[in-house]
């Protein structure tokens, strides 16, 4: 129980990767802040031992505000932050509209940012620990993501920044950056597909492991990160991807 007596704020964990964590947060007893704008946040917080939904959009300052006051509110302490939430846009930056390509860097990117700087004060007293979710699209990229992959490489950045700007405060951040996972985010981009078949068939052909993600392995690696075992570990990015980036970046 790596997590006894503490308190885990996981953004989008209403879904996907992000419930993955929250649940195997509150497996190893820790309380758990579900954060996330859709309702099914309700029914994940309810499912946990000690679970707290909070609605709230991550790219409002007033939103994330809220949110980090509820939780210490709640639990009275701020142990590991998880930023998760996040949208895909799966387009060109020649289709990309300006208020398409802001939505994206603020809900991927400024979201982190703000969580960090009303987290921080807490996790300081706490000597807690930030995980911020990034992706294997910022490591080596496909086409039609510019504006996803611009924002994940934007979150690898902050977790150097922030690493050491918090180091000090004895305060670690690191960075987990998943391959392809089965979540509704990659049910999403399928669906904007013509041929989803023929798209799978070379989505596997790239995977060195010859498969795709499940969320519990994504959440294992952020656990790991959040834990103690992880104590001399910041500023750092973990691929947790089937190997495909290595492939990728290498091509
Ligand atoms: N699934 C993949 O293949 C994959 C690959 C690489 C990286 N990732 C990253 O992993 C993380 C989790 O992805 P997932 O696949 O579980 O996604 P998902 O779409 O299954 O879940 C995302 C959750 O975030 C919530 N959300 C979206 N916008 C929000 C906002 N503005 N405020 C609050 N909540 C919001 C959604 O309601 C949803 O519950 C994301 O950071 C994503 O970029 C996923």
């Amino acid at each position: 129980m790596r997590f006894e007596g503490k308190t885990a704020l996981v953004t989008g964990a209403a879904h996907g990767i992000g419930e993955a964590t929250a649940r195997k947060f509150a497996d190893e007893g820790a309380n758990v802040v579900v954060v996330d704008t859709h309702d099914r946040g309700q029914e994940v917080a309810d499912g946990l031992a000690n679970g707290l939904f909070v609605r709230g959009d991550v790219s409002s300052d007033d939103d994330v505000q809220a949110a980090v006051a509820a939780a210490v509110d709640r639990f009275g302490s701020l142990d590991v932050l998880v930023n998760n939430a996040a949208m895909t846009l799966p387009k060109s930056y020649l289709d990309t509209t300006p208020e398409e390509w802001d939505r994206v860097l603020a809900v991927n990117l400024r979201s982190t940012y703000l969580y960090l700087r009303a987290a921080t004060p807490h996790l300081q007293a706490s000597g807690g620990s930030v995980v911020n979710i990034a992706s294997f699209h910022a490591g080596a990229t496909i086409e039609n993501f510019s504006a996803y992959a611009a924002a994940k490489s934007g979150v690898v950045g902050l977790t150097r920044g922030a690493a050491l700007d918090l180091a000090p405060k004895g305060v670690r951040v690191n960075a987990v950056c998943p391959g392809i996972v089965e979540t509704a985010m990659w049910q999403a981009w399928l669906d904007e597909l013509d041929a989803p078949e023929a798209a799978v068939a070379e989505v596997l052909k790239l995977q060195p492991l010859g498969r795709i993600g499940r969320p519990e392995e994504i959440a294992d690696a952020i656990l790991f990160l959040g834990s103690e075992q992880a104590s001399y570990i910041t500023g750092t990015t973990l691929f947790a991807d089937g190997g495909v980036t290595a492939r990728l970046s290498h091509a």
